[in-house]
């Protein structure tokens, strides 16, 4: 059974004065002497391991280092106030396509607020890097993280009775993802680190918020109709698609990597060749077999998700969820 919401998202409002970083806490500030350690972690960073890019000395690497930082910090910003704020607002103000209480409604818009307040540490903490550092953050263009496209699918693809209950899922799955995403992550920093201070701060509110977003879910799914959770499946290969394309990361690498001097085909050679060297040959595992697919399955199965038929098999034609029998590691999700 599902949690009450309600009921809930009253416990949750009365601790986000003393939980929330934007009301209780001083944040990070990077200082001079912080800026020369870890900005984002070296694990992340394939491109910084290949013998091309060695060849190049720790000036070189360190521009990488920083820029990948930064740029990763502006998408931060850029998916917290642009799409997961807006949604939150949105959530608030007109509801999740079923009954949905005003006191978590009020949490939506606490959650709007934390994310707003991130963006604008994010943009901060990027600004610090550019002055301490000297070294400028890559321009920014119009290339977006894959959280707006997977959204925009989600506009077209969803019935218009059902925006509401289909950008809520959307909503549910991004946040739950980028929190466990976050979490992996910072069992790889160095704990004093610049990267390490920021991370944990963030994920002080990320923690709660995907506590609220895995009851959101599972009250989205038990109060929607047949008719309703059919349509909604029908949309979650889509956006499963768009979400977890991993096209934008290789676009800032590419653009990083011509920002040092070298030429468009040579920079796809090098970012190609460091995953390789990285993480293996590219995978022709199922789409679902892959690591990022594991924490919306999860979320999925939590919610019920996974039970409803129709679903299920919209998910095994798009390659996201694989058959048990022929699939024994899947058998820790499904
Ligand atoms: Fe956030
Ligand atoms: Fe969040």
């Amino acid at each position: 059974m599902a949690v009450d919401i309600g009921k809930y998202a009253e416990g949750y409002l009365q601790e986000w004065d003393q939980r929330a970083t934007v009301r209780a806490r001083q944040r990070y500030r990077l200082t001079a002497d912080a800026v020369s350690k870890e900005l984002y972690p070296a694990l992340l960073m394939p491109i910084l391991k290949h013998p091309e890019i060695v060849a190049l000395g720790e000036e070189a690497r360190r521009r990488i280092a920083v820029q990948t930082a930064c740029a990763a910090q502006e998408a931060i910003a850029g998916i917290e106030a642009d799409v997961v704020a807006e949604l939150c607002s949105r959530l608030a103000r007109e509801g999740a396509g079923v009954p949905l209480p005003g006191a978590a409604r009020q949490v939506a818009l606490t959650i709007g607020t934390d994310e707003l307040y991130h963006a604008y540490v994010a943009r901060e903490f990027v600004a610090d890097i550019e002055r301490l550092s000297g070294i400028p953050a890559v321009a920014a263009d119009d290339a977006r993280p894959p959280l707006y496209a997977a959204v925009a699918f989600i506009h077209a693809a969803a019935p218009d009775g059902l925006q509401r209950s289909a950008e809520t899922m959307a909503l549910c799955i991004a946040e739950h993802f980028v929190t466990e995403e976050l979490f992996g992550v910072s069992k790889d920093t160095v704990s004093d680190s610049p990267f390490h201070f920021i991370l944990r701060e963030h994920l002080v509110d990320e923690g709660r918020h995907q506590v609220f977003f895995r009851h959101l879910m599972r009250h989205l799914w038990e109060a929607s109709g047949e008719d309703a959770r059919t349509a909604l499946g029908q949309v979650l290969p889509g956006f499963l698609d768009a979400f977890l394309n991993p096209g934008f990361q290789r676009h800032l690498d590419l653009r990083i990597l011509e920002g040092i001097g070298f030429t468009g085909d040579d920079s796809t050679r090098i970012a190609t060749e460091a995953v390789t060297l990285a993480y293996g040959p590219p995978s022709d595992c199922a789409k679902g077999m892959r690591p990022p697919a594991r924490h919306p399955l999860r979320l999925l199965k939590e919610a019920g998700i996974l039970d409803h038929q129709p679903t299920r098999e919209r998910l095994i034609e798009g390659g996201w969820l694989v058959d048990q029998v022929k699939s024994p590691i899947h058998r820790g999700i499904d």
